[in-house]
């Protein structure tokens, strides 16, 4: 009898009702009981078994990110970067990579609805021949703060408040006047871009510096952008409450049924370079989360096109149990020194361990689709076929061996052990310069955004006065239509 014969599968391979031991099920409606109206008898070990797999269907829900859509597809390399990178899978024109794509909201609970005004996760697992690539990105180029220790504060301050589970503005904004640099995240929360019509017409941006290297060894930063060929879209609040009234989960659904038709949406990806000798020539850190590189002095280069052209086949397999990092690269792509990366590195994994469990890398979804192989192995619910004595590194009783070298980053580092800020904080330009490029009715529904916000009563003067003076800061004209709205003096 071949054990691995009738794998643990949904698609019945016998026409009759088993339970999980495989037992025949002979009665899958009634209780055991004494006589016909009870009482039930615990010795109804099918009875017993259903209703504890019942009770144990829900795993924790994704500390952010929890509500998500997502799709497969594939990544075709559309322009030759190999001066760049020696990434196996961007290794020429016309190759062509599985991926699962995963979009998502980040604060509410994951049956949210898909209508409030919220960064939108944009994840893409690319399955390549030398292991994944997770790129774990936003629809908004920039963050919240630049440093991760501020990164659960900052989630704690937009989620509900913990005593009334209501999210409210009054935490948000308090908090946030402690941070200047978030004054960037709102010209784009704040703006029409913080509710995109659905997850097809919105763009994809890494967030972070990363680094690519090429087989010479040589190291260029890059910044990753995602951009829709069916150009973007985006819902005003009147627009949002009707469409949430109708579904909660229409952005869901416009994902399903777009592919499911047979329209199969599509974005293109882009890169922006740096030279590493150029960093400290710009008047900001080309590292820090909360800026965007100038798109004139860093061109878009176009690189491939990610097509999304087959559904998910079970929302908790390939949507709940997907677990991404943005640790996860290949060869020929590496991490910059952000400070935000570098503890992103760390967490994903982390809580994946906790929320999957230590072997969630076997689930198929996350599982690399090339050989792999190591000696990582046991644990709880593991369910790899290991039929081998040598489960040590090296041994003269087993050929594995290990890779050939390819090119690491290089750069030096050194300094002291120190807890600071960065040197070129440069908070207000950026946010500046993105409130002068909109036309006027779209500069004023930021400010009413804004002036609602700063209107929660329990707000005080002092955090009005220090968002009207980071807003000004931002903008003379900005600074004064604000204080203006909030009956306030306008910040010097
Ligand atoms: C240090 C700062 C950050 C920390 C500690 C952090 C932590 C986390 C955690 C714990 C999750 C849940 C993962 C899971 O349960 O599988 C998550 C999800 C996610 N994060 Fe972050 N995050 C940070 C910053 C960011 C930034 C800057 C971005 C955007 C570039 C981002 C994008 C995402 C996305 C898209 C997801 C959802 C992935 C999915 O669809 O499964 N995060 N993050």
């Amino acid at each position: 009898m071949d054990p691995y014969r009738y794998r643990p599968s949904s698609a019945f391979n016998t026409p009759f009702l088993t339970n999980n031991q495989g037992g025949p099920v002979y009665n899958n409606t009634s209780s055991l009981t004494i006589g016909n109206r009870g009482p039930v008898l615990l010795e109804d070990y099918h009875l017993v078994e259903k209703i504890a797999n019942f009770h144990r269907e829900r795993i924790p829900e994704r500390i952010v990110h929890a509500r998500g859509a997502s799709a497969k597809g594939y990544f075709e390399v559309t322009h030759d970067i190999t001066h760049l990178t020696c990434a196996d899978f961007l290794r020429g024109v016309g190759v062509q990579t599985p991926l699962i794509v995963r979009f998502s909201t980040v604060i509410h609970e994951k049956g949210s609805p898909e209508t409030i005004p919220d960064p939108r996760g944009f994840a893409v697992k690319f399955y390549t021949r030398e292991g994944n690539f997770d790129m774990v990105g936003n629809n908004i180029p920039v963050f919240f703060v630049r440093d991760a220790m501020q990164f659960p504060d900052v989630i704690h301050a937009l989620k509900p408040n913990p005593k009334s589970n209501i999210q409210e503005f009054w935490r948000i904004m308090d908090y946030l006047s402690y941070i200047p640099e978030s004054t960037h995240m709102f010209m784009w929360w704040f703006d029409d871009w913080g509710i995109p019509s659905d997850y097809r017409h919105m763009e994809g941006f890494a967030v972070h510096t990363f680094k690519l290297i090429n087989r010479d060894g040589k190291e260029t930063y890059v910044k990753w952008h995602w951009k829709p060929t069916c150009g973007l879209k985006f819902l005003l609040e009147d627009e949002a409450a009707a469409v949430a009234g109708q579904n909660h989960s229409h952005a869901t659904k416009d994902l399903y049924d777009t592919i499911a038709s047979g329209s199969f949406p599509e974005w293109r990806l882009y890169v922006q370079t740096m030279n590493p000798a150029d960093e400290d020539k710009l008047d900001f850190d080309p590292l820090d989360t909360t800026k965007i590189w100038p798109e004139d002095l860093f061109p878009l280069q176009p690189v491939g096109r990610m097509v999304l052209n087959k559904n998910i086949d079970n929302f908790f397999n390939e949507n709940e149990q997907l677990a991404f990092s943005p640790g996860v690269v290949p060869p020929g792509i590496y991490y910059s020194n952000d400070k935000m990366l570098q503890c992103r590195i760390f967490a994903y994994g982390d809580t994946q361990r906790h929320r999957l469990g230590p072997n969630y890398l076997l689930l198929p979804v996350n599982a690399p689709k090339c050989a792999h192989h190591n000696n990582h192995h046991e644990g709880a619910m593991n369910f790899t076929h290991r039929d081998e004595e040598v489960n040590y590194w090296p041994s003269r009783f087993n050929a594995v061996r290990v890779s050939e070298k390819f090119p690491i980053s290089k750069s030096h580092v050194s300094g002291i052990r120190e807890k600071t800020v960065i040197a070129k904080e440069n908070n207000f330009q950026q946010p500046g310069e993105r409130y002068r490029s909109w036309d006027p009715d779209r500069q004023e529904r930021f400010i009413g955004r804004m002036a609602k916000a700063l209107s929660d009563p329990r707000l005080t003067h002092e955090i009005r006065s220090i968002w009207l003076s980071y807003m000004s800061q931002s903008d003379k004209s900005l600074g004064q239509k604000l204080a203006a709205r909030l009956n306030m003096k306008a910040a010097m």
